[in-house]
């Protein structure tokens, strides 16, 4: 099969190298429709909504539908190219309305569309992209619209949670453990299950994929939120110390603020709370230097290796081979 040459985890040497080559002539294929969903008449839209998907990003959900259907009988089922858009139409409308919240300034390596055309100009490219998501999912059937409905609920969900913070008498940990599951593993589970489900994987197999996506999700966000620490911008394409900023407190901060050293004493004075640009950098070059990233990384790595656990049930071959090589890249990423 002939076809750009495997990139990114794709081409990592344990992936095998014709179902790294099938794979990626999917995502070519993916791309195109990606291209053509956002051409809309109005040119103000059609611009904000080409920013954030010409800008790239990792088509990591994309990827997972795809690899997942390696498990089942009809790999080159025609539904999962727009299966897997629509996963990644999905992903991008959070982008454009999480930058709104998180007020980011940089995304996929270029100005967020709310600095660059203002908070309503954001929220409505993510509410058009999501419209077009929509609209390719009524091809695939009621199932399909069904758990994106879900996902996209349970999504909304982990995000109003996060903007509520922990409730009264609540552990703000199990509070954050149960953010990230609902606003991120949530569509990376649901990737791997419509991978699964369209490539007609037994329902055993849909299941184990199911939840080995939603343990790579949870690894998945807390990478990212040990890279808002410890990432650099040239890599992630975002502003490192976001969180920080906003005062949204992620794994590394609860580590941090468990210790009772006084020498972190202003460590924990700067978390949790919305911070100034001056705040925001010495705090994150205080947590940084902290023991309390090494023991959030190796809780990323533990939910990675439960995702293999997950996989463990499955036959043997490429495509378990790849997707365990899928929870490596994940843990290791750099952007
Ligand atoms: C960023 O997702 C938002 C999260 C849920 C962590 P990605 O890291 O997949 O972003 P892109 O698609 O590569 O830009
Ligand atoms: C993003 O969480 C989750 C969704 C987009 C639903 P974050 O706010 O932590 O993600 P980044 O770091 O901005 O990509
Ligand atoms: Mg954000
Ligand atoms: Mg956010």
């Amino acid at each position: 099969m002939s076809g750009a040459v495997p990139s990114g985890f794709l081409a990592l040497p344990s992936v095998d190298p014709v179902l790294a080559d099938e794979v990626q002539n999917d995502l070519e294929r993916v791309e195109e429709v990606l291209r053509d969903t956002v051409a809309a008449s109005d040119p103000l839209l059609r611009e904000a909504a080409a920013h954030l998907l010409e800008a790239g990003g990792k088509r990591f959900r994309a990827t997972l539908v795809l690899l997942a259907a390696r498990f089942g009988e009809a790999a080159d089922n025609p539904e999962l190219v727009p299966a897997a858009a629509v996963v990644e139409l999905t992903h991008v409308a959070t982008l454009y309305h999480d930058d709104v919240m998180d007020e980011a300034e940089m995304r996929r390596g270029h100005t967020s569309a709310n600095q660059r055309w203002g908070n309503a100009v954001a929220i409505l490219t993510g509410d058009f992209v999501f419209a077009r998501a929509s609209e390719m999912l009524a091809d695939l059937g009621t199932e399909a619209v069904r758990l994106q409905a879900r996902t996209f609920g349970r999504l909304v969900q982990g995000q109003i949670l996060e903007t509520a913070g922990a409730a009264e008498g609540t552990d703000p940990l199990d509070h954050y453990m149960q953010v990230i599951a609902d606003k991120t593993a949530s569509l990376i589970a649901s990737s791997a299950r419509f991978g699964a489900i369209f490539g007609r994987a037994d329902q055993e197999v849909v299941e184990a994929l199911t939840r080995a996506g939603e343990a790579l999700g949870m690894a998945f966000q807390l990478s990212d939120d040990i890279l808002d620490v410890a990432g650099d911008s040239r890599e992630s394409g975002k502003t490192p110390g976001t969180d920080l900023r906003e005062g949204v407190l992620t794994l590394p901060m609860f580590h941090a603020l468990r210790g009772t050293d006084p020498a972190d004493a202003r460590l924990r004075s700067l978390l949790g709370r919305p911070l100034d640009e001056d705040e925001a950098r010495e705090a994150l070059e205080l947590l940084r230097a902290h023991a309390a990233m090494g023991l959030a990384r190796a809780e990323m790595r533990g939910w990675a290796d439960r995702a293999r656990a997950e996989l463990a049930s499955l036959p043997k071959g490429p495509a378990r081979e790849a997707f365990e090589a899928l929870c490596d890249y994940v843990v290791e990423r750099t952007g």
